[in-house]
């Protein structure tokens, strides 16, 4: 009987590129890390349109997980040598220090893949890209080495959160943080805590210093008990005068990740879905502010609830990356390969 390749089949009928577009890109591997614990269909989108062959991606699926949701990941990065499942898992808690954790998992098992990658990119479980990999790899290029670790200009972040113990609390089904009435010591090294989005795009050379460093390892000792830790720690050892490819004047949020907050509706105009934890989770109606923005990433995004939102920009970062491609495009590599074929077939019958 005939043996069917799922996984060939399911790559080609799902479009999936499968050869590096160009030699800059193929010369410059990422490293993407995603921690994610429900919601596989955004996941799925997300992970089609950030995948390249010769990217490596490192996803950490939250221990509290259903078992329906693990499999389906399981099942569908099967099919992707560069895409692996972290060995160890950690409980996420929102605003704990369990998602540090994990990312730094990733990290740990990222350095040891066989891709060389120059940077990583901790994409969020709900943004979505809004540039192709060539223009993503050209922007982190012209940093010449630096990191990306955004500050977040506008928001005030309370100093309450490093002032005070803070500790996670878990259930079965529910867990959170909890501010305590004790205070914490001050921050080792003498080091000055700042606050900055979660979301960074980092080097090779930093990962080393954050896996290996004394200072590094001290600080996220000493940040297990804050809230919010992966909004201080990256910024922070960023900042630090030194540091692989630190940054100490550090760069605005949106050059990485465009969010809408609730509070900065002066300068976007408002949400066309709604708001969730102060960000929009954008509508159709917010696709044209997408287009416009000049940031690599944009959150937040959820297939379910506004389907058509991403799959216009999944098509159209899909036609941009093929237009930009520098190798012969594959006719499955379209979204709509047949439609694009009749339509060449039909020009050249008029000529
Ligand atoms: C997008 O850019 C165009 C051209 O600059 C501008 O006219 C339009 O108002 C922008 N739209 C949004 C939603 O920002
Ligand atoms: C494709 O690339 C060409 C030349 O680089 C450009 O003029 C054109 O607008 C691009 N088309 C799309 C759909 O991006």
């Amino acid at each position: 009987m005939f043996v069917l390749d799922q996984c060939h089949y399911y790559t080609t009928e799902s479009h999936y590129i499968t050869a590096p577009l160009s030699i800059e890109e193929a010369s410059f591997p990422l490293a993407y890390i995603m921690i994610i614990g429900h919601d596989f269909n955004t996941f799925e989108r997300i992970f089609r349109t950030i995948y390249m062959p010769q990217n490596v991606y490192c996803i950490h699926l939250d221990k509290k997980a259903t078992f329906n949701f693990k499999l389906a990941v399981g099942k569908l990065l099967e099919c992707f040598p560069n895409a692996f499942i972290t060995s160890k898992s950690e409980y996420i808690t929102y605003g704990g220090i369990s998602i540090l954790r994990a990312e730094l998992i990733c990290m740990k098992e990222l350095i040891a893949s066989d891709v060389h990658w120059k940077y990583t990119i901790n994409i969020g479980d709900h943004s979505f890209p809004l540039k192709t990999n060539k223009e993503i790899v050209q922007y982190l290029k012209a940093l010449k080495g630096k990191n990306i670790t955004p500050h977040l200009q506008s928001i005030q972040k309370s100093t309450e959160r490093v002032k005070y113990v803070h500790t996670e609390h878990r259930t079965r089904t529910y867990s959170s943080v909890l501010k305590k009435h004790k205070k914490k010591s001050l921050p080792p090294n003498q080091l000055k805590i700042y606050f900055g989005s979660p979301y960074v795009a980092l080097t090779r050379q930093f990962v080393h210093f954050v896996l290996f460093n004394k200072i590094a390892i001290e600080l996220l000792h000493w940040s297990q008990d804050t809230y919010g830790p992966n909004e201080h720690y990256w910024i922070t050892l960023n900042s630090i005068p030194g540091v692989p490819g630190s940054m100490v004047q550090g760069v605005s949020e949106t050059s990485l990740t465009a969010v809408k907050w609730v509070f900065q509706e002066n300068i976007h105009n408002g949400c066309h879905g709604h708001y969730w934890q102060d960000k929009c989770v954008y509508g159709p109606g917010d696709l044209e502010w997408l287009y416009n923005s000049s940031s690599m990433f944009a959150s937040k995004f959820e297939f379910d609830k506004y389907p058509l939102t991403v799959e216009c920009l999944e098509l159209r970062v899909r036609e941009r990356t093929l237009n930009q491609s520098e190798v012969q495009v594959e006719l499955d590599w379209n979204f709509f390969p047949h439609y694009t074929y009749v339509l060449e077939d039909s020009t050249k019958e008029q000529q």
